[in-house]
């Protein structure tokens, strides 16, 4: 069976390198942001935001368990207002929407300020950059967002950037993502 969020990684990984700068919008108990810090090394940058101080304190003590590189700013700051706090452009930016494994479920990822940080994080995006939205379309909101993401993504022109969507297609409660990658 494959698993999307290991496969995911498969694709980020082509347009990653030491020394890179690369954002996590959601953050959460942080392992998407260590697996990014080990990615681009001592020498990248890794931005990673979230909107609770427990996602930050939990991500701060699992990088330093886990003797992270220290390449890592961790953002307390809704994702949407992600251009006050990144000035460069980014080859990777990794969206995991929902809620904090583990924490209050009713603190998750709305439609609103996803569509805002989506559009910030395209903004940033670099050349031959890649921006990846894991959605979970087993709760209320994670299909709203899901579908307003299709609605906004599938506008874009096929000339600046190449989007695509992996979804087992006999399971639609399950987790699927977009794939926003750059010329
Ligand atoms: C599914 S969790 C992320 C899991 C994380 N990738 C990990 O490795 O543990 C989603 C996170 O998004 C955060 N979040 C919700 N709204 C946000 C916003 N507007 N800006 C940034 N983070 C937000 C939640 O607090 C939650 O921690």
């Amino acid at each position: 069976m494959i698993d999307l969020l290991t496969l995911h990684k498969q694709f980020l990984l082509p347009h990653i390198k030491e020394g890179d700068t690369v954002a996590d919008f959601t953050m959460g108990n942080g392992h998407d942001t260590l697996w990014l810090s080990q990615q681009v090394g001592e020498n990248g940058k890794v931005y990673a935001f979230d909107i609770q101080a427990q996602a930050i304190e939990s991500t701060s003590k699992f990088l330093e368990e886990n003797s992270a590189p220290k390449n890592y700013t961790l953002i307390h700051d809704s994702h949407a207002n992600a251009k006050e706090h990144i000035k460069e452009k980014i080859k990777a930016g990794v969206f995991n929407l929902g809620y904090l494994p583990g924490g209050d479920k009713s603190i998750t990822t709305k439609r609103d300020s996803t569509l805002l940080a989506v559009e910030a994080a395209i903004e940033l995006l670099d050349k031959d950059g890649i921006v990846l939205i894991a959605v979970y379309p087993g709760h209320d909101e994670g299909t709203v967002e899901g579908n307003l993401l299709y609605e906004m993504l599938s506008q874009i022109s096929r000339f600046k950037l190449c989007i695509s969507q992996f979804k087992i297609i006999n399971s639609p409660t399950s987790p699927f993502f977009y794939m926003i990658e750059s010329k």
